[in-house]
């Protein structure tokens, strides 16, 4: 039984997709709404609908993926409009907002509102926006975003987060969470502007910004682990945390498990393989526990042993 309970929200399961992949359409969300990820997670909206960058934009590495989408989406009505017709699967809506702006992170967290959602995560950390930092480090913009955004009713609120790389960052970051009524948080997203060449081409392997894009997959495994599990280590008890960033197995999620993590999403592992996965690594998990001996999944949850 692995089901989760992430900022008051009941999952049946530990194991969703992540905003990003194959979440943009209405129909590749029916798809998710009868797989078995434990939730539906859309692609992060903008005001309006965007194209994105030009292509070539993702590509599949050997351990993961680079990419650089731009953002590619509908626009945030359209996300309005469809969601009273996905919660016929019974599962969390989670909707995915990422302005251009603080406004903009105003104005789509106030008409979601209203919603379908079950959860709003706010993505405060899109590298691909030629021109636009990563909120998430720039931590006196963090503080006021958070500030904007909380402001309205009582839709559980979340904040995607970017990789941190030093303890006083960890530090700095949940202390401004701890300011505000945050429910949750997801961490972490791609490893911003990195750059994989290609020695046969001479050339890197995307278009956009001269190559650099988000990285993906196993590489920033490690990475996540010691986000989610210094989040885990600093946040109190009532902000929930999703765990992302290579997970391919039930051992990467068990992996998460132990770091401290609530639930995990999955992003290249589903771009690659489609919505089998989510029942693959939830059945791996399951079968991991049980070896264990673990009986209830929140026994392993935070339960990393040190050396
Ligand atoms: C995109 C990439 C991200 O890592 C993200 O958080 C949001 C958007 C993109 O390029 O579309």
């Amino acid at each position: 039984n692995l089901s989760s309970t992430v900022a008051e929200v009941n999952f049946a399961s530990y194991i969703l997709n992540a905003s990003g992949p194959r979440c943009t359409t209405e129909a590749e969300l029916h798809n998710l709404g009868q797989s078995e990820s434990a939730a539906i997670m859309t692609k992060s909206c903008t005001l309006l609908a965007r194209e994105g960058n030009p292509e070539p934009r993702y590509k599949a590495l050997p351990q993961g993926s680079i990419q650089s989408m731009g953002l590619p989406n509908l626009g945030y009505k359209a996300y309005l409009d469809m969601l009273p017709r996905l919660t016929q699967y019974n599962k969390p809506l989670i909707v995915s907002i990422s302005g251009l702006s603080i406004n903009d992170n105003v104005e789509m967290v106030s008409a979601f509102q209203k919603s379908a959602a079950d959860l709003l995560e706010v993505n405060f950390s899109c590298p691909n926006v030629p021109g636009k930092p990563q909120l998430g480090y720039d931590f006196e913009q963090t503080d006021k975003a958070l500030a904007a955004i909380t402001k309205f009713g009582d839709k559980p609120l979340g904040i995607k987060l970017p990789a941190y790389f030093d303890f006083n960052h960890f530090e700095t970051v949940a202390n401004i969470l701890k300011k505000y009524p945050v429910k949750f948080i997801s961490s972490i997203n791609s490893i911003g502007n990195t750059l994989v060449i290609d020695p046969e081409t001479e050339s890197p392997v995307i278009k956009p910004k001269a190559g650099f894009g988000g990285l993906c997959g196993s590489y920033i495994k490690p990475i996540g682990l010691a986000n989610v599990n210094a989040f885990r280590q600093l946040l109190p008890k009532e902000i929930s945390i999703f765990g992302v960033g290579g997970i391919y197995s039930g051992s990467d999620a068990f992996e998460y498990l132990l770091a401290g993590a609530d639930a995990v999403q999955v992003a290249t592992c589903y771009q690659e393989q489609g919505t089998e996965c989510f029942s693959r690594i939830s059945n791996e998990l399951s079968q991991i526990l049980s070896r264990k001996n673990y009986q209830d999944i929140n026994d392993a949850k935070g339960a990393l042993k040190l050396l």
